[in-house]
């Protein structure tokens, strides 16, 4: 009985559909989910009286057996270059070993019947395919949120680091990548970690939602034996069962939250990519890019290339096909399951990896940056970056907001005309333009005083800022502390317990 469901066929497979339409050689990597997911069922079922506690010591210590099998059968054929390689390592060894298994649960019952004979065929008593792979795509996806969630905890780090070496650096804005007004550089790194933050509610929100556990839906209406669902449910960290079969086996909305999210976030790395990709230029100069992270060209000697914020901006591509390749398959599915969502599982195997190798090099790139301070300040005090400030200056004399626009506007001017800046303006020359400037607009328009004038929440102002620096790092830890125990209810479930 090599099939899951032979029984009603009289005609065997054609070999090109067989071979296509198998799924194993893409899903083994969800063994660990399946065997987690099998053990939590097999304590269910024995609950329900179709194992006794013989058998159930038996199946549970036979499931326990099912990866180091699949290594030790691996490690005979082809030896991973590490010692100490994990089972991601012997995968590709195993996919090719077992082309008889269809999918990751046809192999863990051949596994399983390996191990401990035909014990293992009770197993699926009161479960179904449909209902498995939901279950192990949601205990995948929630695996994936957080080490998501770890991964960008790391990287506000970083970005919190080197706001904190940035000290009192300044830099100009830039809105229509014109220069704007001065900010301080830790103001415009706080802008990626005010997004990086939403980020993070948002897969949080996403972890929250799917955390439900679909085993006991059966492959449609609900298992056919009365299953207790709260010990698989408990079993596998999950917070409840599922509420409605229907929707539990078909529906992978948990899985597009998280590729959506994903989208969202590879955006916004691709944005800081960008600007990291123009500011490293000779044209900016804002900074040195880190030679560890940087490639030459095979043909101009003198080059030092972004790749890595260039492979980022590529890499963030990826993510946004991930979530529409998703929404394209499961539009239109018809209640309940279908084999369109098995082709589902790819995309949001990308997406993570995609997202995991981006955070594996961008905390260690972001800590290795350093900023040309004097290129960027000196940026900062050309261009009347100021013209605001002055402009600011004249609304305290009473001056209307659109008047005072319009007399810095022929400050400006003026100063454009004759190579200065406003602030080599003399007084005469700016009380042409209006009797309302005196002696301390000078003052109102230095450096510091063009920054400490944005004194509102969120703004620029030395203070501001500092502050704001402050809540930044404060919400990091508070994040790890709420991550950490997420992360000991995983650990948890890799010791399921015999009930
Ligand atoms: N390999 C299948 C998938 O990934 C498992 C579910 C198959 N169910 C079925 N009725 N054919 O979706």
């Amino acid at each position: 009985m090599s099939k899951m469901w032979s029984g009603r066929f009289r005609e065997p497979l054609d070999p090109a559909f067989e071979s296509w339409q198998r799924s194993f050689p893409c899903d083994a990597r969800l063994l660990p989910q399946e065997v987690a997911a099998s053990k939590a069922h097999a304590q269910a079922i024995a609950a329900a009286g179709i194992l006794t506690e013989t058998e159930l010591v038996k199946m549970l210590e036979g499931l326990d057996r099912v990866i180091p099998l699949a290594i030790e059968e691996a490690a005979k054929v082809a030896k991973p270059a590490s010692e100490d390689a994990g089972l991601d390592a012997y995968l590709p060894t195993i996919i090719a070993l077992n082309s008889q298994a269809e999918d990751i649960h046809h192999f863990v019952e051949l596994q399983l019947t390996k191990l401990i004979g035909d014990l293992a065929l009770k197993l699926h008593t009161g479960r179904s395919r449909n209902e498995q792979i939901a279950t192990d795509m949601r205990l995948f996806v929630r695996d994936a949120i957080d080490d998501t969630l770890s991964g960008l905890l790391d990287w506000r780090e970083a970005l919190v680091e080197l706001a904190q070496a940035s000290g009192d650096a300044v830099m100009p804005s830039y809105t229509h990548l014109q220069r704007a007004e001065p900010v301080m550089v830790t103001h415009w790194l706080l802008a990626y970690v005010a997004m990086l933050e939403r980020d993070s509610t948002r897969l949080m929100d996403a972890r929250n939602r799917l955390n439900l556990c679909p085993l006991g839906s059966g492959p449609i209406a609900g298992a056919t034996l009365a299953l207790d669902r709260t010990i698989a449910s408990d079993a596998l960290g999950f917070d409840g069962p599922t509420p409605n079969s229907m929707d539990a086996t078909s529906d992978r909305d948990f899985a597009l939250e998280f590729t959506q999210a994903l989208s969202v976030l590879g955006l916004h790395i691709s944005r800081f990519a960008e600007e990291l990709t123009l500011h490293s230029t000779a044209e900016f100069g804002f900074l040195d890019l880190p030679e560890r992270f940087s490639t030459g060209s095979s043909a101009m000697p003198q080059k030092k290339n972004p790749d890595l914020t260039e492979l980022i901006r590529g890499k963030s591509g990826r993510l946004q096909g991930a979530a529409l390749t998703l929404a394209t398959i499961v539009k239109g599915l018809p209640l309940a399951y279908n084999k369109d969502l098995q082709e589902g599982q790819e995309p949001v195997f990308d997406a993570a990896d995609t997202i995991a190798g981006i955070l594996s090099v961008l905390p260690g790139f972001t800590r290795a940056l350093r900023f040309r301070a004097d290129v960027m300040k000196a940026a900062a005090e050309k261009g009347y970056l100021n013209a605001m400030a002055a402009a600011q200056y004249l609304t305290y004399k009473g001056v209307p907001f659109r008047k005072a626009h319009e007399k810095v506007g022929q400050a400006v001017r003026l100063g454009l005309e004759t190579g200065r800046e406003l602030n080599d303006l003399t007084l005469d020359e700016l009380r042409g333009f209006g009797e309302e400037f005196g002696e301390d607009f000078f003052d109102s328009i230095t450096l510091e005083a063009t920054l400490d004038c944005h004194d509102v929440v969120g703004g620029t102002a030395r203070s501001r800022v500092k502050d704001a620096l402050e809540g930044a790092s404060r919400r990091i830890a508070t994040d790890r502390h709420s991550l950490a125990s997420k992360k000991s209810a995983k650990l948890a479930l890799e010791r399921v317990p015999v009930v």
